[in-house]
């Protein structure tokens, strides 16, 4: 697709061990793209690498439907299956525009410019900034683009910078957005304080990592450096890297003295992808309340929050002695709520009035934003637990996930489904509670 001497720059001297790592995340992961982009991307931004233009990129004809938007791929990397991080991207972009009267957009790694499109077209965004490091994009993006309105509009403009350069012009020129989409490779945490900074207040920021390695506890050292948290493997893994993210935002916004609400926090098995919806506020908070602590125990299964003063004294009551040994601890993370019900339920609404309930079979859209809207009950704190863990742990088949959680109900604890996984139950109920439960049911003696 790119021109050989690109290739052969590529895979010999300028392949640092980032390059490395990219190639191996990519052939693990089975993305449709070739390696050449992340290779091409990598080195592009490199400060070893000379500034060369592709030369030989013809865009694809990978004509695809998104929502009706048709549109071309031109051989950028692109998803199918983040089609619903998209729309949920498009619903809350929508619903800013409704609040505000007026919507600017920065997609800052926009691909072949889907993001931007449906913007334009979906959240009627008065004006979309398309960003994409690659130039070999911009015929498709602005193709994609002037399918939806014509460039003479003014509506939107397409550069190929880097990612932290086009939101730090914008910062310096005062030129704040609405709404900034950041959806990038790996643990890009090196994105969050342009981000912010070129934020209008109130303004929401849509943030990706896609590191699923950091998220499981295998590189905690990188966990740390990314978004200051180290992280050990949890049996929620998949919830602690919404939660590192989140956290990672949390820190950077204190250091500009804002603070931030999540209005939702989705997960998808595919890449896998972990997608956050910030709100920015003004002013910092003071207190660390949901900034903190998570201690799961692998002897006796329980979960537990520390603060930032019980630092030296966690421990589980499981056992004896003052510092547990089976307790394995994870932060600092956010451990506040994942999303805020009520805009969840404006964005079921608005989808309801663009006719995308109802249409798309069992993995629906309305069935992520209700399973979520379940997840927000204030009662419920973070993690989940796995049927499986439980039913090893008790020596027990698993009854069914429904039986069990009005069990729970019955008792008085707060329980509901996890969009995260479907053979889980979040909780307030203990690791060791929720074994007696499910023993009454399966009538085996406790
Ligand atoms: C995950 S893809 C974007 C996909 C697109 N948003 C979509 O929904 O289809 C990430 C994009 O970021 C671009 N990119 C990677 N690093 C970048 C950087 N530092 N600055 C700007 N663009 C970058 C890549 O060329 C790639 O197109
Ligand atoms: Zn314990």
């Amino acid at each position: 697709m790119y021109s050989y001497k690109v290739f052969s720059l590529s895979s010999s001297v300028f392949m640092n061990k980032k390059t490395k790592f990219q190639l191996l995340f990519f052939h693990h992961h089975n993305f449709t793209t070739s390696f050449s982009d992340a290779m091409l991307l990598t080195l592009a931004f490199s400060p070893h690498f000379p500034q060369t233009q592709c030369c030989n990129f013809v865009p694809g004809n990978g004509f695809q439907v998104e929502r009706g938007l048709e549109f071309d791929t031109g051989g950028a990397f692109y998803r199918r299956e983040s089609a619903t991080g998209r729309d949920l991207g498009v619903l809350a972009a929508s619903l800013q525009k409704k609040v505000n009267g007026s919507l600017r957009v920065l997609d800052a790694l926009c691909g072949c410019g889907i993001r931007s499109a449906r913007y334009l077209k979906e959240a009627e965004a008065d004006f979309v900034a398309a960003n994409d490091g690659n130039e070999c994009y911009g015929k498709t993006i602005v193709d994609n683009l002037s399918r939806v309105c014509v460039k003479e509009e003014e509506k939107w403009v397409v550069t190929h910078l880097e990612a932290n350069r086009v939101m730090t012009d914008y910062y310096v020129e005062k030129s704040f957005f609405d709404f900034i989409d950041i959806d990038s490779f790996g643990s890009d945490s090196s994105f969050l304080r342009s981000a912010i900074n070129t934020l209008k207040y109130g303004g929401l920021l849509y943030v990706t990592s896609t590191d699923g390695f950091s998220s499981g506890g295998h590189r905690p050292h990188h966990s740390l450096a990314a978004y200051g948290a180290y992280v050990r493997p949890m049996p929620y893994s998949n919830e602690i890297g919404l939660r590192m993210l989140i956290g990672g935002v949390v820190r950077e916004a204190a250091l500009l003295g804002y603070h931030i609400t999540p209005l939702f926090s989705y997960y998808a098995y595919h890449g896998p992808v972990f997608r956050v919806l910030l709100r920015l506020n003004r002013g910092k908070l003071h207190d660390s309340r949901h900034y903190g602590f998570i201690g799961h125990c692998h002897q006796c299964g329980n979960s537990h929050e520390f603060s930032w003063d019980q630092l030296g004294r966690m421990s589980c009551s499981c056992s004896v002695s003052k510092v547990s040994n089976s307790l394995k601890v994870s932060g600092p993370l956010w451990t506040g709520p994942l999303h805020d019900a009520a805009y969840l339920m404006d964005m079921l609404d608005l989808a309801k009035q663009w006719g995308w309930i109802g249409c798309d079979g069992k993995d629906s859209l309305e069935k992520l934003i209700k399973l979520m809207v379940d997840e927000s009950d204030p009662r419920l704190p973070f993690g989940f637990i796995n049927l499986d863990e439980m039913a090893s742990r008790a020596k027990i088949n698993t009854p069914p996930l429904k039986t069990l959680m009005s069990a729970m109900h019955e008792k008085g604890y707060a329980a509901s489904r996890s969009h995260i996984t479907s053979n889980a139950i979040k909780t307030n109920c203990s690791m060791t509670e929720f074994i007696k439960i499910a023993k009454e049911l399966q009538q085996v003696s406790v």
